[in-house]
């Protein structure tokens, strides 16, 4: 086990958007240690969600190199990158992206599906989330059945599910109202003091301070608070 959890070098992202080559990072050097937490801020299209995404495997560097938990990921086949996310990052969206058309019970027991963990194990593990979080009156309800906040919740609940060292989560406090907001950064710094490894994007620096460390994007590059 590497102290550093997920390390980014001299990283760059040119998205290209036909002829137009669009620069979102430009070389970036971060390191997420093991059980700390880091708020990313930065103006909007400064490259904070892109850098998550690469953070959290979901999306390619252009150049430069990734490292997760000291071993070189930067060429892996997609087929492996996808194995390492369902077993060890769990990410939690603005919009909450759950599935319509599922319960808050079977959301959070979708990553265990693809985990190929049998359905009683499944069921009562995503139960127990779901409890933890205060759910428990919530299981059968669909998403549109749900507050934001809860709807939230069981984001949270179906990121925590496979267990993940890394809980990534791109200005989750977005979409909610300042009440439901204040319970998801509670919850989430729970979940780090608890041991977890987090890395929130947010443009709130009263919602930064739950996190060790803030660092700020700028045109692609990190400004300040670079170790
Ligand atoms: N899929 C894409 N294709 C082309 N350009 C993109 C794509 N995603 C992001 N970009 C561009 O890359 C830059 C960084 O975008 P990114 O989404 O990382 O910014 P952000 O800091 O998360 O902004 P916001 O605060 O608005 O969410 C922007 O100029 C954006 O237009
Ligand atoms: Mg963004």
């Amino acid at each position: 086990m590497s102290e550093v959890l997920v390390r980014l070098e001299k990283v760059t992202k040119v998205y290209r958007l036909g002829e137009v080559e669009v620069p979102a990072l430009r070389g970036v050097d971060l390191a997420v240690e093991r059980g700390h937490s880091l708020a990313l801020m930065g103006r909007s299209g400064s490259g904070k969600s892109t850098l998550l995404h690469i953070l959290g495997l979901l999306d390619r560097a252009t150049t430069g190199r990734v490292l997760w938990d000291g071993q070189d990921v930067t060429g892996f086949r997609a087929d492996r990158l996808a194995e390492l996310r369902g077993r060890h990052i769990g990410f939690v969206f603005q919009t909450f992206n759950l599935v319509p058309t599922l319960t808050a019970w079977e959301n959070v027991e979708l990553p265990l599906v693809f985990l190929g963990v049998p359905g009683r194990e499944r069921r009562g593990r995503a139960q127990a989330i779901l409890e933890q979080l205060g759910l428990g009156q919530r299981l059968r309800h669909g998403p549109h059945q749900l507050s934001g906040g809860e709807q939230q919740r069981v984001a949270i609940a179906r990121a925590l599910a496979p267990n993940p060292d890394l809980i990534l989560a791109d200005e989750p406090t977005g979409n909610l109202d300042s009440a439901s907001g204040q319970e998801i950064l509670k919850l989430l710094s729970d979940l780090h003091r608890q041991g977890r490894t987090l890395v929130m994007v947010t443009h709130d620096a009263e919602a930064a301070q739950i996190a060790e460390r803030v660092l700020r994007l700028r045109d692609g590059m990190i400004a300040e608070g670079a170790p």
